[in-house]
């Protein structure tokens, strides 16, 4: 763990030393759990986006785009639950006065439980060899079971309370399992409240209630009040989806761990309008959908699970998350919800005009049922950048920090790098890169030695650097060096293009999403 925590560390330094992310006004000593994107971590952010915005609209021709503007008339929220539901239970450790949110302290202690379980598995592994069968090794170890017991007991009676809103039966479970704060190792828990995490604002110059309005929570809901005029206009036939990418805001009580948990972070999320009955078969296609997304990436093994919600959302029927395994473990990347039609009709019910669908397969009208695809930039952002960062060690004791960031996400796509800052060779590299800027974006590095600007690209995650010689002169050829493998190739500047499209292009990725 410390080795991870470690790992993190070294992240949020290279990403400011290399202009991913900056803290936010650092000039000023920064704001609590806001940061910016710099001049490389702008373009990565605009890959991304561009990675699932094609994935959704291109490659679906039922998926239209949206964006729709953060603030929403104040009875959005009213209707879409936030107001009286978008609450956190948190509780506060008297000694160290940290803030906890109660239902997260309780996922970490029986992530603890599990971790037992997980090591009593590995050395039994280690023991039987070949012969281990997991699956019974589960039912039949006693530590196991009785560790299980535990893990199953805390989970039932934190669902009970949350979907009860028993918060004194929350606390009482911290309290009865003994949970110290970390900070402060104490057990001086005051009472769990409910806070809502919306942030408000005026807006326009009446005072008084009527003038409140909030930042928008979640995207999702731009989504929702737009979808008749989106199905008209388009003219979409159900089954559908709407994809939006934007900003949300939220009072994050514990806003930690980098860009992970923001209190503005960007979102990019899908509704898809399914007839009433076809939600779960929906559930399961994009459960798979986007399973496959993020695979797609090849990011490496093992870095994704999925996780079912114990809590359902007041507005859900099935819900689960997408976990990566960031440098502080696995944790949530992406939501993927089964809304029911809770949204279209609450919207209805408040707004008073009727949201429903017309289905001429049907021969009926009907409320859509909905399911959502919802995944943070931000956390996207930072799962690209922790599984990409990597040390090697080469020969002659040397080393390099490399970002093997999938090549068409890569901020830099090709580094010209002329071998003398003279004969001519700085003029063919402005050559190439007027031919090439139409497409990549790159960048000309005339400074120090070749094997320092290699590592200086590698550093920044560059997949491609091509070399101009004297030879390139008298041959018209060039040295490419392809970052993963350090492989070098002299290649005939005619093949550039091709060989860049075949490396960089969005067509290879997309492909294997078809
Ligand atoms: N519309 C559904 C919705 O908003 P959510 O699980 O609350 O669901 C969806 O959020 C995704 O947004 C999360 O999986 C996470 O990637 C991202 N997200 C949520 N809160 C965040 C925060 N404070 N900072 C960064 N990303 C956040």
């Amino acid at each position: 763990m410390e080795q991870k925590q470690d790992k993190l560390k070294e992240i949020i330094s290279h990403a400011k030393e290399y202009g991913f992310v900056f803290p936010s006004s650092e000039i000023y000593d920064g704001l609590a759990a806001t940061y910016d994107y710099g001049q490389l971590g702008a373009e990565l952010k605009n890959n991304i986006k561009q990675y699932w915005w094609k994935s959704m609209t291109q490659m679906h021709q039922n998926i239209v785009g949206l964006d729709a503007s953060i603030f929403m008339h104040p009875t959005t929220w009213k209707a879409s639950g936030h107001v009286d539901a978008f609450n956190d239970p948190l509780i506060d450790n008297k000694d160290s006065k940290k803030r906890y949110r109660a239902d997260v302290l309780l996922e970490e202690h029986m992530e603890k439980i599990n971790k037992k379980i997980i090591k009593e598995i590995t050395k039994a592994k280690k023991r039987f060899g070949e012969k281990f069968d997991e699956t019974e090794f589960r039912k039949t170890n006693p530590n196991v079971l009785r560790n299980q017991g535990k893990i199953n007991d805390i989970e039932a009676s934190m669902k009970k309370s949350l979907e009860e809103n028993d918060l004194e039966a929350l606390r009482n479970l911290i309290v009865d399992l003994e949970i110290s704060c970390p900070i402060s190792g104490s057990k001086n828990w005051t009472e769990v409240r409910q806070f809502n995490l919306m942030f408000s604002t005026e807006m326009g110059s009446v005072a008084g209630d009527a003038s409140t309005i909030y930042l928008r929570p979640e995207t999702a809901q731009g989504i929702f009040v737009n979808f008749l005029n989106v199905q008209k206009s388009g003219r979409m036939k159900i089954p559908f989806g709407i994809a939006q990418i934007g900003k949300a805001f939220r009072n994050e009580i514990i806003a930690r761990q980098f860009i992970f948990r923001m209190r503005e972070f960007e979102q990019m999320e899908m509704q898809f309008f399914v007839p009433p009955g076809e939600e779960l078969k929906w559930y399961d296609y994009w459960k798979t959908q986007r399973e496959k997304w993020h695979k797609n990436l090849n990011l490496g093994e093992d870095l994704h699970r999925f996780h079912d919600h114990i809590k359902l959302a007041h507005y859900a029927n099935a819900a689960c998350d997408i976990e990566f395994d960031f440098p502080m473990g696995f944790k949530e990347l992406e939501g993927i919800h089964s809304r029911t039609d809770f949204d279209l009709k609450q919207h209805e019910k408040h707004s008073g005009k009727k949201l429903s669908y017309f289905d001429p397969e049907r021969n009926e009208s009907y409320v859509p049922y909905v399911i959502e695809t919802s995944i943070g930039l931000d956390r996207m952002f930072l799962a690209v950048l922790s599984a990409s960062f990597t040390k090697e060690n080469l020969e002659n004791n040397a080393s390099r920090t490399v970002l093997k960031i999938p090549a068409p996400l890569a901020p830099v796509k090709v580094a010209i790098l002329p071998l003398v800052k003279k004969d001519g060779l700085p003029e063919v590299a402005n050559e190439l890169a007027n031919k090439l800027k139409f497409d990549y974006n790159f960048q000309i590095d005339i400074k120090d030695s070749i094997g320092k600007r290699y590592r200086r690209q590698d550093a920044i995650g560059t997949p491609i650097c091509i070399t101009i010689d004297h030879q390139t002169k008298t041959d018209h050829t060039v040295t490419i060096r392809f970052r993963d493998s350090m492989k070098q190739e002299r290649v005939s500047m005619d093949h550039i293009e091709m060989i860049l499209n075949e490396q960089l292009g969005w067509k290879n990725l997309l492909t294997k999403l078809a």
